[in-house]
């Protein structure tokens, strides 16, 4: 079966960072976000298309280096063409049933179990669903029977939300939902959603974990989410004097020199963490250097930035451009 990953978008909520990387290859717990997507399919997917229209050759470099057990297929838009038209844009290698995920979500989904439920159905798609306190930021379904998705709502204002189970940003589809995407710009929430309701569209809900990582605060509570998961590695890092180290943490190639970390802290190859600086909840991407005295809390911070003797970084974005 194949997968499409809609991995297009600028990144906005992650500038300066996103400037010079794209959200897709931000580190997540050692490991770039769709990195994560793609080593969750299971072995079923044979096929994975990736929609870009932002930074496509950093996304291909990436690939190119690694091993993979499944075919990975870059399919670029000349402009951006909005969820729905990015999928119209891989159409041409759609003829069966397929996947399709956001690329910015990491979530413990059973892939197939959803596909199990999608060909019980007999519908032409099915949207992974997941219960929120809030779900302006998301699209709200209304669930009749069976699973039957009544209505879809995209970011719907809190007080007027159908219900608090959202699009998990997952999906089942069968190839015939291509023909009801237009040309050119076209939201598949908002636009194609709702014409299909009467062709069948599911909600399939799940458990375990999910978090969409598009800002600061939800990548760094995706890092918790599988630190707390077990996802975290302590290799090649050199401890020295009174360093102390509070974990869970994602630990490769680091220098601590008498200085504080942890918890929830990734930090890669190159970062250096001088006297007395202290790091926590955050992401230090390779380089960084934290100068004597420094503190960072809640923030990322990208390749080769210092931050300076007694600087503090909170809830903040760094990097250099
Ligand atoms: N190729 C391509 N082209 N990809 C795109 C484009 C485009 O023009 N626009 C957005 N994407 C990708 C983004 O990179 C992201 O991975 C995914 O599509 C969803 O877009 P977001 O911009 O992150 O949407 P959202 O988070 O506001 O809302 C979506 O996700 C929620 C769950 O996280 C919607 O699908 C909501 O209904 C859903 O609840
Ligand atoms: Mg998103």
């Amino acid at each position: 079966m194949k997968a499409v990953i809609l991995a297009g978008g600028l990144g906005t909520r992650l500038r300066p960072l996103t400037y010079t990387i794209p959200k897709a290859l931000v580190p997540l717990c050692g490991k770039p976000l769709i990195s994560h997507i793609v080593d969750s399919m299971p072995p079923s997917i044979d096929t994975v298309l990736i929609a870009v229209n932002y930074m496509r050759d950093a996304l291909e470099s990436y690939f190119r280096g690694l091993d993979l057990p499944r075919e990975i297929i870059m399919v670029e838009e000349l402009e951006p063409l909005g969820t729905g038209g990015a999928l119209k844009n891989v159409g041409r290698y759609l003829d069966e049933t397929f996947v399709a995920f956001n690329g910015d979500v990491v979530s413990s989904i059973d892939l197939d179990a959803m596909v199990c439920f999608h060909n019980s159905s007999g519908g032409i798609g099915t949207v992974a669903l997941w219960h929120v306190e809030d779900p302006s930021a998301f699209g709200a379904v209304a669930l009749g029977e069976n699973g039957r998705i009544v209505k879809f709502q995209e970011k719907p204002p809190k007080d007027l939300a159908l219900s608090n189970l959202v699009n998990a940003g997952a999906y089942v589809f069968e190839p015939d939902i291509l023909d009801w995407i237009g040309p050119g710009n076209v939201s598949l929430e908002r636009e194609v959603f709702p014409q299909i309701l009467t062709r069948g569209l599911y909600g399939h809900r799940f458990g375990g974990y999910w978090v969409d990582c598009g800002t600061r605060e939800n990548f760094l509570r995706a890092q918790r989410v599988l630190m707390d998961g077990g996802r975290h590695l302590m290799s090649n890092t050199e401890l020295v004097g009174a360093s102390r180290v509070i974990g869970p943490n994602y630990l490769d190639g680091v220098k601590c020199l008498s200085g504080r970390i942890g918890p929830y802290v990734s930090a890669h190859k190159g970062v250096v963490i001088k006297e007395e600086s202290e790091v926590s909840d955050s992401i230090l991407m390779e380089g960084v250097i934290l100068e004597q005295g420094s503190r960072v809390k809640g923030s990322i911070v990208g390749p080769g930035v210092t931050i300076a003797s007694s600087e503090t970084a909170t809830d903040s974005i760094l990097a250099l451009h």
